[in-house]
Order: C-alpha cells, then structure tokens, then sequence
C-alpha cells in the first residue's frame, strides 16, 4: 500500500482503529497490507457500492472506497422510509446543490439534492424502482455501437441486482406483478406497497372507468412501461426498511471482507498521472483530503488540540484501476480538476489540460417534474404525520416494533399507480406520473405542510425531455472542492418539453374528472391551478412558474462509440484518450432513460463491474 500522509500521523489516532471496515480515517487503515490498492473507488455511492461489492468477490483484489460524506450507520432517517423527507434537503447527507438560472423555469434556481453519505444518492432518494423501457437501453446499445447495453442483454443485470421480496404486510401479491422480469436474489431489496389505502381502491377504480390511455399494466418494469400499475419500491419489505446501496451491497457480512476499506469523509480532489501507457496519460494517483464532518469531527478536534492540519491533502495509488463513482455532477467536477475536459474551460481556471475530452461536464439531461395538488374528503393521508409530532413518534415507534405499520411505506409507495403515456415522440412514453396522498413533497413545491386540511398530490415527470433539453457542469473556481455550476436546461427544448408538459398536465388533469373521485376529491387545493377547460397559455404559464428538476441527472461523463471524437468513456466505460480510469455511475448515460434513474445504475454497475473483472482475471 503506499498512502502518503502529507498529515503529520499521531498515534492518538490509530487509538481509534475500527473493527469494521468503515473506516473514520486515513490513519485507521491498516499499515501492513502487503501490497498497492488494485482498484480505488471514487464515491461509496449508488454505482460505486456495487462495484466494490463484485470487485472484492474475488480475494486477489484489493479495493479502497473513499467517500466524501459521512457513515449511514445507525441514521434513522436513512433506514425509516416514511422519513423520507427529513433526508434531504440541506442535511448532513446532501450535497445542497442549486441550480443556475434556468431559462425554461421563467430564470428560477431550484434545488437540487445529492446523496452525500455512504450510500450516495441511494440513501435518501425516493425509493420509486423504475427501470425504463426497451426502446432506452436498445438506443444506447445504437448509440455506442455496443448490444452489451441493450435491453435484452441489460435485463439480467436487473435481475442480478435485485431481491424481490414479500411486501411488510405479507398481502398476497399475486396478479400486482410479473415475477418473469424480476430476480430475487440480488443485493437491492425491492417490493410492492406494504398497505392498501382508500387511495388505491379509488385509482384502480378511476382508471377503469375512464380506460383508454388509463389502461393497465401488470409490471412497469418489464420492458413495456406504457399504463397503470402497482408502484414498487427500493424496500424491504420483511424489515420495512430503504433498500440502499450501502445497506445491500455494504451490509456487514461485506464489510468483514479483508480486501476491502471503505473510508469516509474522504472527499477527492482529483486522479493525477506521472505517466504514460501506450501513449496515452495514465492516472493511477488519487488525491484526498478529510472533512471534518460526521462522526470524525471530534475526534479529529481532539487531535487539533495537539496539531492540525485539517486542509491537508492524502494520496493513495492503485496498480490497477481508479474508477470514479461520484455521481453526474461530482464525477466530471474530479475529472476538469485532473485535467481532463475542455481546454480552454480547465485554462480559463489555471488547470493545465491533460487529456482533450471536451465533453466532459457537457450533456447534462434531467426529467423535468411538475405536481398539482387536490383537497380531499379523507384523513387517510399523510398531511397529519407531517404536522403532527406526536403521531410521527408513534409511527416511529410502531415501525420499530412491529415493521408493518402502514406508515412503513416510503410516500411515493403510498402512491399505487404510476402511469406513462405515449404521445409520438421518438420511440420514448413521453410522461411519467406518481400519486400521492400529501400536500407538499417539500423537495418539489416550496414550502412546508398546511396547518390543515387532507390533500393528494400527481405529479408528472417529462421523461423523454427533447434533446435540446441538456445544460452542463462547469468549474467555477480552481478550488477542486468548491460547488460547481450545475445546469440541467430543465424545459430548455422549446421545441418539445413545453408541448409533452402540457400533454402530460392535461392527462392529470382527465384522471381526476373520473367518477370515482367524485365525494373524494372536493377541489385544488390552490385557486391557481389550471382546471379542466383552462387554455394552452394559461396551462404554459403554470407549468413553467412551478416546474421543478427530477433529480434524475445523467450524462455528464456520456459513453459514445469507440473511437468517437464526442463523448467521454467508450462503452466499456473507460475515459477516452486516457489509461487505468473509468466511470461508473449515471453520468455515462447518454440520455436520460424514461423510467427513474436509479435502477438503471445499479444494472450498469452491475455490467461494468463483469467488464472490469474479466480484464483483470486473466
Ligand atoms: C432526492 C432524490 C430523490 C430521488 N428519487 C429517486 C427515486 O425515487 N427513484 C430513482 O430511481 N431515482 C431517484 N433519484 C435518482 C437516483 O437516486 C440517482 O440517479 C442515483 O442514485 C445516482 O447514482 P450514482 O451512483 O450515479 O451517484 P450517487 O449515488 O450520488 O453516488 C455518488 C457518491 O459519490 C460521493 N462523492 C461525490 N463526490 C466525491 C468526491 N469528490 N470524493 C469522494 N466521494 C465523492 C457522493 O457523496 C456519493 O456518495 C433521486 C435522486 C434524488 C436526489
Ligand atoms: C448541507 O447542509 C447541511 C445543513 O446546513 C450541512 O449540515 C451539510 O454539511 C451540508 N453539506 C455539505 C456537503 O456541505
Ligand atoms: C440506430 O440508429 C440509426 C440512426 O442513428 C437508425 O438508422 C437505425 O435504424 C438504428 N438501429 C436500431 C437497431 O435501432
Ligand atoms: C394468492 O392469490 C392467487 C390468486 O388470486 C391464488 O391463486 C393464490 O392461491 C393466493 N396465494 C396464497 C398464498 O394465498
Ligand atoms: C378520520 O375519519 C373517520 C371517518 O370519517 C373518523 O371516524 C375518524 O375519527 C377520523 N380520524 C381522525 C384522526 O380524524
Ligand atoms: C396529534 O396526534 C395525536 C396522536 O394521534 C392526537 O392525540 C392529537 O390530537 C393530535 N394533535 C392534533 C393537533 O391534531
Ligand atoms: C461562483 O463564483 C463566484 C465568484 O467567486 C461566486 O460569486 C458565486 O457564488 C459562485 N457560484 C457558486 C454556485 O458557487
Ligand atoms: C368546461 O367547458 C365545458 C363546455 O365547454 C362545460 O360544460 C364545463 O362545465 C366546463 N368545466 C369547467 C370545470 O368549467
């Protein structure tokens, strides 16, 4: 191993050496493995646990994960998943990011959380399990000239990443799925919703009175996501707990592996190269500093007394692979850091380019998502968990006894349904719709829970945003850990967003004239809200005041043909026009997929982890 401390090592420290392989700090980290790192693994996140997890099934490797933000052990917040919105934002486990000015959203700057805990964005994201559709993985398999990537051959790698379990109240599922597409013994536990609601009854209900687009669908995940069926969700259903990368591919039985260290508050600056491999730069240095957060604060406050030197900067080499998994907008951040992007965009920051790739950062796609909110005749809904302590510690507590309570569903579970709809575009369902029986998702309409009153929400994701719908992740400082300019161009394809939006608007808004809402739904909850006969402009007008980003950020670190001039890794995922580097994370996708991101990057990582492994077990 050759770690340098550029820190001067107390033996304060190593006091607190952890048993377990999630390690608090660079001196924890045994001295006496014999030999380098093979691979180090930039981001204990969604893609790059995955990575860590297959890399380490074979003894010979040895692997170091370092992570920028704190350990997900023992965090209610993370495990609970009707916490789910006291994850994010601006918590310790975000990233806090806001968007530039955003021209489609009438010049708004909207939030835009990141996972920033072992874990990632796996941690504390909203659980929905959507995989896309056919046509997205058949097109990146066009677009870089590798069937490795299309749907049939990317399905097992779904399967192999997941673990289908019973949902928490046992109902019998028969019929709310489709088992064929699903796998049951992977590591990210998923299930169907653990309690039925009034909510449900009444969806299923509505959506057979009206027919036509509202058809149904037995699985949304298999390929064919067009239509209504059961929302499943990244949840275990036996402990009704979040499914997250780092509980399913970290869990203990992992983390006792001896050729794994998985250090966290570990943030990367960038990967440097000293030298060459078949003439192109090879980066085999990786470049860290400490954070003084989470649980390594006051330990390390305690070594302040004595000296500190809390800035300095850590390296740590790999005889192998460094592979980034930090996420669409860390990942291409460390890449311009190490000289690798746009030359002229690295110079205007004093970073000297390495490797022209000047598609680094470029590409940006995120689904653009909108929800409108209805009062409602019940109290079947979470309004009061969010306004009402004491029933939350209640809910808490039977959660903690019993794992069944109906509250141990994440709130995108409580909405049964989710529908797509094709409307002619390319070859993608062009919306995505989730329901929900709450006012205010605080992430998506600003604002906390109204002191009273019973509300559902719909929302409506733009999944096939026009291609013009792409902003960037730009440098704004040569301080390789200050916050980039993240710009998603969210409804920035004016040729096509507005028009799939207001479709999508429309058809939210024809669900909700079904009969079976009639004693249900007693009005919007906002004067504003466009209604059934409102115009086209007036409907514009609404969506661009109150659209939000989806979070489903991809593309950053595009993967292109071999050979492509554009692009930034080939479809084996390794950055072009460099050596001993690749990315693993959502950012290599080209576009984004029509169903939710997260699945998709656990099968990718799933893939690239056998692409990595058969290079290096020869
Ligand atoms: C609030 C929210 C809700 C979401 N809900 C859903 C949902 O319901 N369903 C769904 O499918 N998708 C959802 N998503 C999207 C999905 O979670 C992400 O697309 C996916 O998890 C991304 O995985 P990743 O591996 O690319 O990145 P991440 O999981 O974000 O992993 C990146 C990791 O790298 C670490 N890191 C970053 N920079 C550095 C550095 N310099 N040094 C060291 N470590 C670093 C980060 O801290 C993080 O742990 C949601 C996203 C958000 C933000
Ligand atoms: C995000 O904000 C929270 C709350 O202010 C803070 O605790 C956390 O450290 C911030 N995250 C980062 C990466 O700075
Ligand atoms: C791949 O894309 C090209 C256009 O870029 C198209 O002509 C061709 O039919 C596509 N092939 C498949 C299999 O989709
Ligand atoms: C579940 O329901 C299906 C059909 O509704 C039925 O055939 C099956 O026997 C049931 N399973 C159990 C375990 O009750
Ligand atoms: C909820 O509504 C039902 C039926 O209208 C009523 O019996 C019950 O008391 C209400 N519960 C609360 C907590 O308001
Ligand atoms: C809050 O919930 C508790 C427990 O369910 C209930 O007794 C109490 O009346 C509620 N408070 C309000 C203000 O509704
Ligand atoms: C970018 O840098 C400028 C100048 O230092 C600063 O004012 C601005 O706040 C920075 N933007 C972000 C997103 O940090
Ligand atoms: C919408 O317009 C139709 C006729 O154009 C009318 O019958 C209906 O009442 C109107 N609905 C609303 C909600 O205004």
């Amino acid at each position: 191993m050759r770690l340098s401390y550029k820190l001067a090592v107390t033996q304060i420290l190593s006091l607190l050496h952890s048993s377990a392989a999630v390690l608090l700090s660079p001196q924890d980290l045994p001295h006496v493995v014999s030999t380098n790192y093979d691979f180090i693994i930039v981001g204990g996140g969604t893609a790059g646990n995955v990575v860590e997890n297959r890399l380490t099934e074979n003894p010979n490797f040895n692997v170091l994960v370092l992570e920028a933000g704190p350990s997900d052990a023992g965090v209610l917040a993370l495990q609970v998943p009707f916490l789910n919105p006291t994850t994010n934002p601006r918590t310790p486990w975000d990233w806090n990011y806001t968007t530039v000015a955003q021209p489609g959203l009438n010049g708004a700057s909207v939030g835009l959380p990141r996972g920033h805990v072992l874990g990632g964005t796996s941690s504390i994201k909203g659980m929905v399990y959507a995989r896309g559709s056919k046509a997205d993985f058949d097109r990146y398999a066009n677009f870089t000239g590798d069937e490795g990537w299309s749907w049939d051959n990317m399905l097992p790698y779904f399967k192999k990443s997941e673990k289908f379990t019973p949902p928490s109240d046992r109902h019998n599922t028969t019929g709310q799925f489709d088992p064929m597409v699903h796998g049951f013994d992977g590591l990210n536990s998923v299930s169907l919703p653990g309690a039925s609601t009034v909510l449900g009854g009444r969806f299923e209900v509505a959506i057979d009175q009206l027919g036509g687009e509202f058809m149904r669908n037995l699985d949304l995940n298999s390929g064919s996501p067009l239509g209504f069926g059961w929302m499943q969700a990244t949840i275990d259903g036996p402990s009704a707990s979040r499914s997250s990368s780092s509980s399913g591919y970290l869990a203990r039985e992992f983390l006792l592996r001896p050729n794994l260290h998985v250090l966290v508050n570990a943030q990367v600056s960038r990967v440097t190269s000293e030298g060459s491999q078949d003439g192109v730069p090879e980066f085999k240095t990786v470049e860290f500093r400490v954070n003084g957060g989470g649980d390594y604060v006051s330990f390390f406050l305690l070594f302040c007394l004595l000296k500190c030197d809390i800035g300095s900067l850590f390296t740590a080499s790999v005889n192998k692979e460094v592979i980034l998994s930090a996420g669409t907008i860390n990942t291409p951040q460390v890449l311009m850091n190490s000289g690798i992007g746009s030359p002229s965009h690295l110079n205007s920051h004093g970073i000297q380019s390495i490797v022209d790739l000047p598609d680094v950062g470029e590409n940006l796609f995120d689904h653009a998502l909108i929800t409108l909110y209805w009062r409602v005749n019940s109290n079947e809904t979470y309004d009061d968990y969010r306004r009402n302590s004491t029933r939350q510690d209640e809910a808490l507590q039977a959660w903690k006894d019993m794992r069944q309570a109906p509250e141990s569903r994440s709130m995108w579970a409580s909405c049964v349904l989710s529908a797509l709809r094709n409307i002619p575009h390319g070859e993608c369902p062009s919306f995505h719709a989730n329901f929900g029986a709450l006012k205010h998702e605080q992430n998506f309409r600003l604002g906390p829970t109204p002191p009273a009153g019973n509300y559902l929400s719909i929302s409506a994701l733009l999944s096939s945003p026009g291609d013009n719908a792409r902003g960037s992740v730009k440098l704004n400082s040569s301080d390789p850990f200050s916050i980039p300019l993240i710009d998603p161009g969210i409804l920035a394809d004016n040729a096509i967003d507005l028009a799939l939006m207001r479709e999508a608007v429309k058809s939210v808004l024809r669900l909700v004239s079904a009969p079976a809402w009639g004693d249900y739904i007693l009005g919007p909850e906002d004067s504003t809200q466009p209604g059934f006969n409102a115009t086209d402009a007036e409907l514009d007008a609404f969506i661009r005041g109150n659209t939000r980003a989806g979070y489903h950020l991809v593309g950053t670190s595009s993967m292109t043909r071999k050979g492509a001039e554009a692009g930034v890794v080939d479809p084996d995922l390794r950055v072009k026009k460099a050596a001993g580097l690749r990315v693993v994370d959502a950012s290599v996708l080209p576009f984004v997929p029509t169903g939710h991101t997260q699945a998709p990057t656990y099968a990718l990582a799933e893939r690239a982890a056998d692409l990595i492994k058969a290079i290096h077990s020869l």
